[in-house]
């Protein structure tokens, strides 16, 4: 069985892209790429069609993570149906996404780092008017979180 996955942010440039490649790479290194469909999304259109902002890129590159082929969409009403999570980056995410899903599909909205084990931050916060660190820091974030769902996924399955 496939396990689909949607990791959502506010531009699809900075965290969600990075949460994608993260996930994703984690999941290949343990095995689990082949039973999973993990891709990211964006609550506004502000940029649809772009690759992700080059200081993600670089900095999910030193710690080996590719995303540079990426390219920026937006949350769709297929989206709720087609996926079996749908992972918001901050409040702000989870607020939108749950104003724009059928009540049926409500449980499969949640916030990502519920799945994080390290850190006390229940949001990933927004990079991108901030300085590198910011971005290495939403890396940490991104790390733990997805061990933690992978692990979930493992229970589960
Ligand atoms: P993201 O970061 O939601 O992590 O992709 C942002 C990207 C673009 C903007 C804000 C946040 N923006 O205002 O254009």
């Amino acid at each position: 069985m496939t396990v689909k996955i949607l990791f959502v942010c506010l531009g699809n440039i900075c965290r969600s892209p990075t949460a994608e490649a993260v996930f994703s790479g984690l999941a290949e290194q343990q095995g689990m790429l082949d039973q999973l469909q993990v891709d990211s999304a964006g609550t506004s259109s502000y940029h649809i069609g772009e690759n992700p902002d080059g200081r993600a890129t670089a900095a999910a590159q030193n710690r080996g993570y590719k995303m540079s082929h990426l390219v920026g969409r937006q949350v769709k009403r297929e989206d709720f149906d087609n996926f079996d999570y749908v992972l918001a980056m901050d409040n702000a995410n989870l607020r939108d996404l749950r104003r724009n899903c059928p009540a049926v599909h409500q449980e499969k909205i949640q916030s990502f780092l519920k799945y994080g084990q390290r850190f006390q931050e229940t949001e990933v916060p927004d990079p991108y008017y901030g300085g590198p660190e910011g971005f290495d820091r939403v890396l940490d974030l991104i790390e733990d979180a997805s061990q933690g769902l992978l692990d979930a996924i493992k229970a589960r399955c």
